[in-house]
């Protein structure tokens, strides 16, 4: 039997997370043969910390094999102690007639101190992948208090937004989810990504020439994979949970597996045009687990995908001119 990891989640209690731990547990992320010991950690809240006993107690009820302890805890010291991995889930959410510079400061606070906590005492090998918004200046933010840890250790999720476009591809060509291929997601995790068709195959093909529907594609295919959380949030009432842990799944197994190629924001050095030092979404391949290289040989250079990547950048651009002073 391998020797447990330990992964750290913030926000355990919270939606996500119920919907998280559970796969964790039972060997979705990290292999069949892989025990784990889960850090959960929420705000220093009696509802916050009580939900969480109960989802505890529920993780018990569930008898998983590889399940070997559980750390509850609102202190990321403890939380973050020899964490392998810290999955950052939790985030303050954005309130009634909030501005987005004041979520994106409010979220601010919450990233430094965690980025600085796990520089400390995480594990020697520790990784990191946030999910909680705005996720691309989030880790940044993050990254940016670390001293020990080198920037490619962090990196955040927009495999939702590849899942939502590969489904909605495979819906509008009519064909099984896994004819479609080669779709990535670049730039922030927002409505201004590029869920970049222009490279996306169907059944080997180039997809633009399956669909045939140039229009559709630069419109509602964009619009309804960047708008898809909203689209959630006016049917549930509630936003993305399932799928977005599932996703979350998706972004560290894919991290762990050499060869699998996958959409993860990091640390831009300038390719596809994103500003140097901005985290933007776009293809990497995992080489060792949980290391990676940015594939950098997608053709991108037509008008259309020019125009939405300086979209993005400038987007992503303009969110870390906000939180400058939270930065280094
Ligand atoms: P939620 O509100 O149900 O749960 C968040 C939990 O985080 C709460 O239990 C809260 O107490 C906890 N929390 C807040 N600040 C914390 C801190 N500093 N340390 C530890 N715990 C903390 O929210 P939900 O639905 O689980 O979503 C979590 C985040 O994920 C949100 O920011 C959401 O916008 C984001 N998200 C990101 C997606 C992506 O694709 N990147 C997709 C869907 C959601």
């Amino acid at each position: 039997m391998k020797a447990p990891i330990r992964v750290a989640v913030t926000g355990a209690a919270g939606q996500i997370g119920y919907s998280l731990l559970f796969r964790i547990a039972s060997g979705h992320m990290f292999g069949p043969d892989q025990p784990v010991i889960l850090q959960l950690i929420e705000i220093p809240v009696e509802k916050a910390m009580k939900a969480l006993e109960g989802v505890a107690m529920e993780l018990d009820d569930c008898a998983f094999p590889l399940l070997k302890d559980m750390v509850l805890t609102d202190n990321g010291e403890t939380g973050f102690k020899d964490a392998n991995w810290s999955l950052l889930v939790g985030a303050r959410p954005r309130g009634p007639g909030m501005e987005r510079a004041d979520l994106l400061k409010g979220n601010g606070v919450i990233f430094t101190a965690q980025g600085e906590i796990i520089d400390r005492v995480a594990a020697e090998d520790a990784r990191v992948a946030v999910v909680g918004n705005p996720a691309n200046t989030n880790v940044m933010i993050a990254a940016s208090k670390a001293k020990r840890l080198t920037a490619d250790r962090f990196t955040a999720m927009v495999r939702l937004d590849q899942n939502r476009a590969q489904a909605q591809l495979a819906k509008k060509a009519g064909v099984d989810l896994t004819a479609v291929k080669d779709i990535f997601i670049y730039g922030n995790h927002s409505p201004s990504m590029y869920p970049a068709f222009a490279h996306a195959t169907i059944d080997g093909k180039p997809a633009a020439e399956v669909i045939n529907d140039q229009a559709y594609l630069e419109g509602d295919f964009c619009s309804t994979v960047g708008k898809r959380g909203a689209a959630i949030i006016a049917a549930r009432g509630l936003s993305s949970a399932a799928s977005a842990a599932n996703a979350l799944v998706d972004h560290v197994h894919d991290l762990m597996t050499p060869g699998a190629i996958h959409s993860v924001a990091v640390k831009s050095e300038g390719r596809y045009g994103f500003d140097p030092d901005v985290w933007a979404g776009m293809p990497v391949r995992t080489t060792t687990p949980g290391a990676y290289e940015v594939i950098t040989d997608y053709d991108l250079s037509d008008a259309f995908s020019q125009q939405k990547l300086a979209a993005t950048n400038q987007e992503l651009v303009d969110e870390r001119a906000m939180v400058a002073d939270m930065l280094g």
